[in-house]
């Protein structure tokens, strides 16, 4: 079974993700596709990074690097849910992803974002990301307004048509995300 995490991607006190993870939570839960979870950055309490070895050469030294990359580890594809600050996706999230690498390698991504423009710049600046951890990137994606799926820019209240898109996002994440289970297996082969 394929293990998804639901990367939470803001941490900051009043933040409108926490409310968007939780309804990708919410409507992913009768799903037997795979198995899912709430991977929450706030519960990491990553610092900017301080690793003294670049992340790729994978020799972590502090101890909240090691518990990053031990669930970063466990997950098989991914579902970034992303705010958009500055045209571009949240400092945290770009932090998080930069503290390791061959955990990220050969997996699978979708994105869930918000903002403005329903987070669409924050979408395209992670898929620049995406390449260079080797992150495979499915084309659905779900873009939630401030304006017209949320009350007063603070209340989540999400527009029916989500659903739908959702589950395409979903559909398109699992079926790469087994590709990639393969890519890996034949990658240690190869290694081994
Ligand atoms: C530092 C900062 C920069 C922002 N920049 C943008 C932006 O460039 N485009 C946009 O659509 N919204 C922008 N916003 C609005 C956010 O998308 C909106 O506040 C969203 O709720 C932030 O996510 P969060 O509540 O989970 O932190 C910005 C918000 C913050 C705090």
């Amino acid at each position: 079974m394929l293990n998804v995490g639901i990367i939470l991607g803001s941490t900051r006190p009043n933040r409108n993700g926490e409310a968007v993870a939780k309804w990708v939570q919410q409507q992913v839960k009768d799903r037997n596709d795979a198995s899912y979870e709430l991977v929450d950055l706030k519960d990491f309490n990553l610092p900017l990074l301080d690793e003294p070895i670049p992340p790729s050469q994978g020799k972590y030294a502090q101890p909240h690097t090691k518990k990053w990359a031990e669930k970063i580890a466990s997950l098989d594809a991914f579902i970034f849910v992303t705010p958009e600050y500055n045209h571009a996706t949240s400092g945290a999230l770009k932090n998080a992803l930069d503290f390791l690498y061959a955990e990220w390698n050969n997996k699978a991504a979708g994105f869930v974002s918000y903002g403005s423009a329903g987070g669409a710049r924050a979408v395209e600046n992670l898929r620049l990301i995406m390449a260079e951890l080797q992150i495979a990137d499915v084309r659905a994606q779900v873009m939630f307004s401030l304006f017209t799926d949320f009350k007063n820019f603070s209340q989540f209240a999400p527009d029916a048509r989500h659903e739908p898109e959702l589950n395409t996002m979903l559909q398109q994440l699992v079926a790469w995300g087994e590709a990639m289970k393969t890519v890996r297996e034949q990658a240690a082969k190869r290694a081994a």
